[in-house]
């Protein structure tokens, strides 16, 4: 008979991964509260109120009293806010608020929370998706779109002008001048209508597979009597030619696109002489091993399984996901045809990598 091996059971290495499981379960609910407590108004009220009891807080916010003090109760025990048994009042100290308030942007770290819920509202499909390795479509998730938009809005787009459109000495001279500009996958369209309306010399087009993503922004344009800007509802991947632009952006869209090499393939052949491609996409590492010591990498990961690999593989494509990696970003994009590659960090942004990729 064969003998099993001795596995050898460390009882203190146990007792602290319990330990580590108990935080989980506390930090996760407390993540999913924090998206409430962004979406509801409650860390402005409690920003704009020094010291408040839950039915001022409630008023202020406009909101049903019971449920904001059961909020605060998550608050309190998760050490967020700081609660006066005796007076029974609640205070949010300026360095939490410094990272979860509309102010605190481009800083605000309740916005990215909301992803929790978006990941949620597809764990249904995805278990069965674990069974059939299908995919997944963006009409699956709750509020995608929305949360993107906000996200990159503090993120990217709050630093186009300061630290991202400086990385190529010239170009904002060039969009002061007048230059074509197409930005590939533009979700909302957030980054053309800010360009747009910085630039009004220059002519912008956001293409996206979605038209719900944009509609919004395009009518926000129409009243703002935008004319330099417009948006495309169409499938990239079905797209042979985009006409010539001076420079082509795209911001997080290549990894879980259907043909992401095609794309690249695309953008390079629709550069006019002289243009450039602005990639930003996620800074991580296609080795498993490297990303181990990235701080955001379980979330990451989390989004990439969720989210990024499955809504390509939904499109028939090869399901990279979000951490294909800075390695496999510069190998396409050498691929693709681009003979200078330059790759950036930004310190505002530890969480992606920015390409510049001339003809
Ligand atoms: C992660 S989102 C990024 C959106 C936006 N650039 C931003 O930063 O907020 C990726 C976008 O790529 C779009 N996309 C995915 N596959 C596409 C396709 N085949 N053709 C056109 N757009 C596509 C999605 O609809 C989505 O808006």
């Amino acid at each position: 008979m064969n003998e099993q091996p001795k596995i050898n059971f460390d009882d203190s290495k146990a007792a602290l991964f319990a330990e580590h499981m108990v935080d989980v379960l506390n930090n996760a609910s407390l993540a999913l509260m924090t998206s409430i407590g962004h979406r509801t108004g409650l860390f402005d009220a409690l920003a704009s109120f020094p010291i408040a009891t839950s039915a001022a807080l409630a008023e202020r916010a406009d909101l049903a009293e019971r449920y904001v003090r059961e909020w605060l109760g998550v608050m309190v025990t998760s050490r967020v806010v700081e609660f006066d048994p005796h007076a029974k009042t609640y205070a949010l100290p300026p360095e939490h608020a410094a990272f979860l308030t509309t102010a605190a942007k481009p800083d605000n770290m309740a916005v990215t929370c909301q992803f929790i819920g978006v990941m949620a509202s597809v764990e249904e499909e995805m278990v069965a998706r674990f069974r059939d390795g299908a995919g997944t479509h963006y009409h699956d998730y709750c509020r995608f779109h929305e949360v993107m938009a906000e996200d990159s809005a503090q993120l990217v787009v709050s630093a186009l002008m300061d630290h991202i459109l400086p990385l190529e000495p010239g170009l904002i001279a060039r969009l002061q001048g007048g230059i074509d500009v197409l930005d590939v996958g533009c979700g909302a369209g957030r980054a053309m209508m800010k360009l747009a309306r910085a630039f009004p010399a220059s002519r912008f087009t956001g293409v996206d597979l979605c038209e719900d993503a944009f509609v919004e922004t395009q009518v926000e344009a129409a009243r703002s009597n935008l004319s330099n800007l417009r948006f495309l509802a169409q499938d990239l991947s079905q797209v042979t030619s985009l006409g010539k632009f001076d420079l082509i952006t795209a911001f997080d869209a290549v990894h879980d696109q259907k043909d992401p090499q095609g794309l690249l393939d695309l953008v390079h052949n629709s550069l006019a002489e002289g243009g450039l491609f602005l990639m930003q996409d996620i800074g991580g590492s296609r080795d498993l091993q490297t990303n181990i010591e990235n701080p955001f990498a379980p979330l990451l990961y989390s989004l990439s399984l969720m989210h990024c690999t499955p809504v390509s593989i939904g499109q028939g494509g090869p399901g990279l996901g979000a951490m294909w990696g800075i390695e496999t970003a510069q190998e396409y994009l050498e691929r693709a045809g681009f003979g200078q590659i330059e790759t950036h960090t930004l310190p505002h942004d530890p969480l992606n990598a920015y390409f510049l990729a001339h003809l």
